[in-house]
């Protein structure tokens, strides 16, 4: 006997088993930027919003292809681990669009080399799914790629940047966002 789809799923190893609803999203504009992922029905605290998939590469392939060097930053790019990045560019899906926010709703999670994106509080339909990217940071970042990568959330824990700020940069970083830019493009 041919089996259902559904029986195809629950015999599936844990490894190609999908999520157990269909993805409780869709893909819109977004406020934050570009486009972004809106929940379509009520999400609960912990649940499985979907998977990050993307075509898994190394760190130095990930440099290759994406040069931060020019224009504004855009990025489909997860880090994985110390050896592989998904860019989600190539075998993506629609959880590519999920923006940042420096006070989110989900976050993201690695279990077995699969990244998880899961709700941290419950959402309500037509409420953004954000999680905060925590960009990693570098000790010879200063304030041109603190603007860089501003962040454009709009919540009021807002930090202004998409970058992860160690403790000791905090006050620092505070006050170059506040200062006018000085270079242009960025
Ligand atoms: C994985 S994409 C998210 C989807 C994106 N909005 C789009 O339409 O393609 C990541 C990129 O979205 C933008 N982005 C996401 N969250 C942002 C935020 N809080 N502030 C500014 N830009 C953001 C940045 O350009 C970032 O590199
Ligand atoms: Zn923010």
């Amino acid at each position: 006997m041919t089996p259902t789809p559904a029986r195809r799923a629950a015999n599936a190893p844990a490894h190609h088993r999908p999520l157990p609803q269909p993805r409780p999203y869709e893909v819109r504009r977004s406020a934050i930027q570009g486009r972004g992922a809106f929940a379509t029905r009520a999400i609960r605290t912990g649940q499985k919003v979907d998977e990050y998939l993307g075509e898994r590469i190394s760190h130095e392939e990930a440099d290759r292809r994406y040069d931060d060097a020019n224009g504004r930053h855009h990025t489909f790019l997860f880090i994985l681990d110390e050896d592989t990045v998904l860019d989600a560019r190539y075998g993506g899906n629609d959880a590519r669009f999920l923006n940042h926010s420096c006070d989110p709703n989900c976050e993201t999670e690695i279990e077995d080399g699969r990244i998880w994106i899961k709700a941290t509080k419950p959402i309500r339909p037509g409420q953004e799914l954000t999680y905060d990217y925590r960009f990693e940071w570098q000790d010879d970042y200063g304030a041109e790629e603190v603007r860089y990568y501003r962040c454009r959330c709009g919540t009021p824990r807002c930090r202004g940047t998409i970058l992860r700020v160690p403790r000791r940069m905090q006050a620092q970083v505070r006050a170059w966002l506040a200062e006018p830019a000085r270079t242009r493009g960025r």
